[in-house]
């Protein structure tokens, strides 16, 4: 039975007032294949997301285009009435096929969504959502307002965003406080440094998606991979584990729909990398990005 547990990543207040353990669980990957329908194996990703609550993993991110709704339904049959876990959602992307994310960012079906998966959740309040994209063909202040209106109405009780720049989340926090930012971030993955920065500066929690990966740094003879066996470690997790020291804002929510894996992730809360290994992972996820890009 694995020790691991996320309570060694640190905590973090969303909103200022909510306290979490940093490393927290992505619930996309308990969906079938393209994040559509049911898991192919359901019992494992019950098992998975039961977990959970053993590992100290007590902050679940999912959205409502996650199957779609499958996501948000298998959370509330696995852990409700979610003893101190608290499970943040998004909305904001039909799904009309497998892999297939199409923005919609009219104010009314906003609202719709937010209502729906707090039905699907089963709870009185979300205690976090996400605008899962800002559709560039409805006006943003439009899309602000429906967040601003859920605050208001009392259907959640925080709000971020996702995939977004500085300047979409300084013309956002003029309507609502914007509690958490979520755009795809890890070692080799380094477009939102400008973002993560501005996220430390203000106190919003940044929720790096994709964050186990590490590209070619992981080969076998890199520096990745020697850090990684000093550790006795995976690759992944040195990703990981690098990723939660950048920034006491960080909130890390690799997924999995694999106990196994999940407890793999989880262990990357125990390493403690030096100040001379974290430098060096992040000038060569840095050249890997220039290079890339
Ligand atoms: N805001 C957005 O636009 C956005 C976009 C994408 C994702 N997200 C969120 O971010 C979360 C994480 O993103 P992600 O799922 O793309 O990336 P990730 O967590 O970095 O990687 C997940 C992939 O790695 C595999 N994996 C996980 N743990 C592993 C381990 N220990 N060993 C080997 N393979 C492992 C998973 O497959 P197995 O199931 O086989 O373990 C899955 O294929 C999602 O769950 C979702 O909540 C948000």
């Amino acid at each position: 039975m694995s020790t691991a547990n996320a309570a060694k990543s640190g905590t973090f207040k969303v909103g200022g007032n909510v306290e979490v353990h940093r490393l927290g669980f992505g619930a996309m990957r308990i969906t079938g294949p393209g994040i559509w329908g049911e898991p192919q194996d359901r019992a494992e990703a019950l098992r998975t997301l039961r977990r959970l609550p053993d590992l100290g993993v007590n902050f679940i991110d999912t959205a409502d285009s996650y199957g779609p709704d499958v996501s948000e339904e298998l959370i509330h049959e696995a852990l409700a009435p979610y003893k101190n876990i608290f499970v943040a959602t998004k909305a904001g992307l039909t799904r009309t096929g497998p892999q297939i994310w199409t923005p919609l960012g009219r104010p009314d079906y906003l609202i719709q969504q937010a209502y729906k998966s707090r039905r699907r959740l089963g709870v009185e309040k979300i205690g976090l959502w996400q605008l899962h994209r800002i559709d560039s063909t409805v006006p943003q202040g439009e899309q602000f307002g429906a967040i601003k209106q859920l605050l208001n109405d009392g259907v959640i009780a925080h709000a971020g965003l996702s995939e977004v720049s500085v300047a979409d989340i300084e013309a956002a926090s003029k309507v609502f406080k914007v509690a958490t930012v979520q755009n795809r971030y890890n070692l080799v993955d380094r477009g939102s440094e400008d973002v993560l920065d501005y996220c430390e500066k203000h106190g919003i929690g940044f929720i790096p998606w994709y964050p186990l990966a590490a590209g070619d740094l992981a080969k076998p003879g890199s520096l990745l991979d020697t850090i990684a066996k000093r550790h006795k470690a995976a690759p992944s997790q040195i990703a990981l584990a690098w990723v939660l020291k950048r920034s006491k804002v960080m909130l890390p929510i690799p997924g999995t729909s694999k106990v196994q894996h999940l407890e793999e992730n989880v262990a990357a809360a125990d390493i403690v990398l030096s100040d001379e290994e974290f430098a060096s992972l992040d000038r060569e996820g840095k050249a890997a990005y220039a290079k890339a890009a």
